[in-house]
């Protein structure tokens, strides 16, 4: 059972400034790719960051992935939704029977909460920690979350304050219900979801848009004719979504 954004062949974008070299898998092939996987010891997650190029270059993507996924599974996506732009991505410390996830669940959509609080404040050390280490431009720091990854993220800006500047959540849910509105100071946030997705429902997009708006985000939500998997139209929206943003 996994929930990587797989079964899409995301157009690649000729950039190489890395430090080691590893293979990648993609979609049934093998590549040899540039990689920088950081270990755990420096910044709490195993991560990978490449710096920005070109005119995107000063905006960071903070990718951020879905159960059975890794610090490589979002790349060629990060990569589509805005060329040239830094990518920070961390793997998550959970291991779900090997499977890595950013917080414990207790069954399918029922979260361990407590366990959500420790590794929500964890991914806020971590984003903290990198945007020293790696010198990253707070104010152009855009989270995109698939599934797990999308949880987490809006787990982050619920419980506040406010990290990101912007944030795509592709199938995301409500990680809990909060006591108290964060303040986040009209975040642009785009919310993309499936209208037959099982896991991630419909309903459950919605509530999670109605407590980031009373946040005092200024969201987006768009619906799309699948399921939990991401298709094209999502990809094209949130690229434009993002250009209209950062330009
Ligand atoms: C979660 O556990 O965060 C959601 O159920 C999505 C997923 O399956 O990863």
């Amino acid at each position: 059972m996994g929930c990587k954004a797989h079964g899409q062949r995301w157009r690649r974008h000729p950039r190489v400034v890395h430090y080691t070299f590893g293979l990648l898998h993609d979609s049934g092939r093998t590549l040899i790719m540039p990689l920088m996987t950081i270990p755990q010891s420096e910044l709490e997650l195993v991560h990978r960051f490449t710096p920005g190029s070109g005119a995107n270059g000063r905006t960071t993507l903070l990718l951020l992935h879905g159960t059975g996924g890794d610090e490589n599974d979002l790349v060629p996506l990060g990569e589509s939704l805005l060329p040239g732009a830094a990518i920070l991505s961390p793997r998550g410390a959970v291991s779900e029977r090997g499977a890595p996830r950013f917080f414990k669940r207790l069954a399918e959509g029922v979260f361990d909460l407590e366990d959500l609080a420790l590794r929500t404040q964890q991914m806020m050390r971590f984003v903290n920690g990198a945007i020293s280490t790696y010198h990253i431009d707070a104010s152009r720091l855009i989270a995109v979350g698939f599934s797990n990854g999308a949880n987490i993220a809006a787990s982050v800006m619920l419980t506040g304050p406010r990290l990101f500047s912007h944030a795509i959540l592709f199938r995301a849910m409500v990680p809990f219900e909060p006591k108290t509105p964060a303040a986040l100071g009209g975040t642009p946030v785009l919310l993309s979801s499936g209208e037959w997705d099982p896991i991630a429902t419909p309903d459950q997009a919605r509530r999670l848009q109605s407590l980031l708006t009373a946040a005092d985000a200024v969201t987006t939500i768009n619906f799309y004719n699948a399921g939990h998997e991401l298709t094209r139209d999502d990809v094209l929206d949130a690229a434009h979504w993002i250009a209209a943003m950062v330009t």
